[in-house]
């Protein structure tokens, strides 16, 4: 409860969201049961709706409901591949948090961490059910905000021991590395060509920017056997040949990938073989076998969203962060 429900809201910097503290571990379990609860049927999410104002840019309006987290609002978000161009970051916006029983907004956040976290998540949540437990072996393509993410994600669920980094600016992936490294007490190390970063790898993770047109990098043959690969920036990074290799290609909402690919995206995938939803209720079986190779293109949900800045939010009235702006 605000301190005057419709009269104030809590507007959240990003600096007073990172300084919330949620941990990864946190985000996941979030994104877990809610997807538990989309699996049942029980959550309300439009596909996106956006407008485009350059090429390959996009302005999304992300709401949506989840009823047993007592959780409504929406996304405002756009992502710009040229904004590096500018210093700028590729992904910003803003949330609003909306009471749901009376409609009235209690929050106005930054989106650019929850939306960095909440994809690393998806991803880990993902791999709980279609990698090997046992993967040690990570390759990330695309070393920016979203690589960085996932490789936190997933080593707070795998036995990591070593990740591959690839980055079309060298010294990018160089930073990456040795930040990276750091954090997470893993050995990174940075690549040259992106198919070292694929063929040694039990899980791969493509970062990239998304293309209408893929720009189809990786070939046929590079994702090894008893591999999991998320496809963070869509089907941009690989040769359908590739995508085809997969035993099971799964998604996080169906009817929203049937939405992208009405408007051009994904026009060469593989048949879908399950959304998030369905292997955690375990109404679809996620990885049955050592060998197989799996897939998840998860597109980014509003559900993501509003699963985890009901968090921020209870942390932030908690700890006192933030500041109360008149409605
Ligand atoms: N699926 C989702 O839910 C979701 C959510 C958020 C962002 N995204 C997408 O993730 C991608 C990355 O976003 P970000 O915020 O990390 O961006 P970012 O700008 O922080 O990082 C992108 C990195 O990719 C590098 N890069 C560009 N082309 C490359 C290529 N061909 N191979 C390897 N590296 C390349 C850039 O140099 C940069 O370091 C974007 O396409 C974004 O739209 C997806």
């Amino acid at each position: 409860m605000t301190r005057h429900l419709g009269q104030e809201f809590l507007y959240l910097s990003h600096s007073d969201v990172t300084s919330c503290g949620l941990t990864m571990p946190e985000i996941i379990a979030a994104l877990e049961s809610m997807f538990r609860e989309k699996g049942e049927g029980r959550v309300e999410m439009p596909p996106k709706i956006g407008v485009h104002t350059m090429p390959d840019a996009f302005l999304h309006a992300m709401p949506a409901f989840i009823p047993s987290q007592k959780a409504a609002g929406v996304k405002w978000v756009g992502g710009y591949p040229a904004n590096s161009e500018r210093g700028l970051p590729y992904i910003t916006g803003l949330l609003i948090l909306n009471d749901p029983e009376t409609g009235v907004p209690t929050s106005l956040m930054d989106c650019t961490w929850i939306t960095a976290q909440r994809t690393g998540a998806a991803t880990a949540v993902a791999a709980k059910y279609l990698a090997r437990p046992d993967s040690a072996t990570v390759g990330i393509l695309g070393c920016g905000v979203q690589g960085r993410s996932n490789l936190e994600s997933l080593k707070t669920v795998f036995p990591l021991k070593k990740a591959f980094a690839y980055d079309t600016h060298f010294d990018g992936a160089a930073r990456y590395a040795e930040e990276m490294s750091k954090q997470l007490e893993i050995e990174v190390v940075a690549v040259a060509d992106p198919k070292q970063a694929v063929v040694q790898s039990d899980i791969v993770v493509t970062a990239g920017p998304i293309l209408r047109k893929p720009h189809a990098t990786i070939q046929p043959g590079w994702l090894a056997k008893g591999a999991f690969a998320s496809l963070v920036d869509f089907d941009s990074y690989w040769h359908p040949a590739a995508l085809h290799e997969a035993d099971k290609f799964t998604t996080d909402d169906v009817p929203q990938l049937n939405h992208y690919r009405g408007i051009g995206y994904f026009q060469n995938i593989p048949p879908i073989y399950a959304d998030l939803g369905e292997l955690v209720t375990a109404r679809k079986p996620g990885r049955q076998s050592p060998e197989e190779r799996t897939m998840a293109c998860n597109l980014g949900l509003a559900l993501d969203d509003i699963a985890v800045a009901p968090l921020i939010y209870a942390r932030a009235l908690d700890r006192q962060i933030g500041t109360w702006l008149k409605l």
